[in-house]
């Protein structure tokens, strides 16, 4: 493993992963972005990359003023109706009137080695960190960057609610835990009127 010892950002934290990763596509898992195990995302991102050979990254459409604390998407076509479109664009956490889309960018992103270097050109963006996301809209600038809009199975443990929300599924997905624990809740559910 690679220890990043300061918190500069997601763009400086993934660039200490480049000897590592080599010559081929890799993908990047941010782990308060937690998946459904039902969810085909990360299959049907490998697959686009596959059929297009770009970069992709996972975007899910975000209402209102909560855009703000994601990294958000400008599509190259906006009538795209994708499910994978192609980017020309990304701005870390823009103000709501600034947002050029709904799209927010979700934790799961697959690059092609290009990265590095565009990695290695960012200058401290939002936050004074250096930013994946800038670095990925150099990429996008160039035509080497897709997004897939997916929809469901996505927890983000970073907020308290999904954090009860996730602990509470994945335990009634369980064969060993599930069966008990779910007649649980819904006794507590029933007792307390909900
Ligand atoms: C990071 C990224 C952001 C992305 C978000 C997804 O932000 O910088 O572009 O939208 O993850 O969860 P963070 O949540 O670490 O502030």
């Amino acid at each position: 493993y690679v220890r990043q010892g300061e918190p500069l950002g997601l763009g400086h934290a993934l660039g200490l992963a480049r000897e590592h990763v080599g010559e081929y596509p890799f993908v990047v898992l941010l782990p308060d972005d937690l998946m459904h195990h039902s969810s085909p995302l990360l299959c049907d991102m490998i697959a686009a990359h596959q059929r297009t050979g770009r970069s992709v990254v996972a975007l899910k459409r975000v209402p209102g003023k909560a855009i703000e604390s994601y990294g958000v998407a400008v599509p190259a076509d906006k009538d795209d109706a994708g499910p994978v479109i192609e980017l020309a664009g990304m701005v870390e956490k823009p103000s709501l009137a600034e947002a050029p889309s709904d799209l927010a960018i979700m934790g799961r992103y697959l690059f092609t080695p290009e990265i590095f270097d565009l990695i290695d050109q960012v200058q401290p963006g939002a936050a004074g960190e250096i930013q994946l996301t800038d670095a990925m809209a150099g990429l996008a600038a160039k035509g080497g960057m897709s997004g897939l809009v997916f929809e469901t199975g996505r927890f983000d443990i970073g907020t308290k609610p999904d954090f009860l929300k996730a602990r509470v599924e994945f335990a009634l997905d369980r064969d060993d835990l599930g069966p008990d624990f779910g007649k649980w809740l819904g006794e507590l559910v029933r007792e307390r009127g909900l």
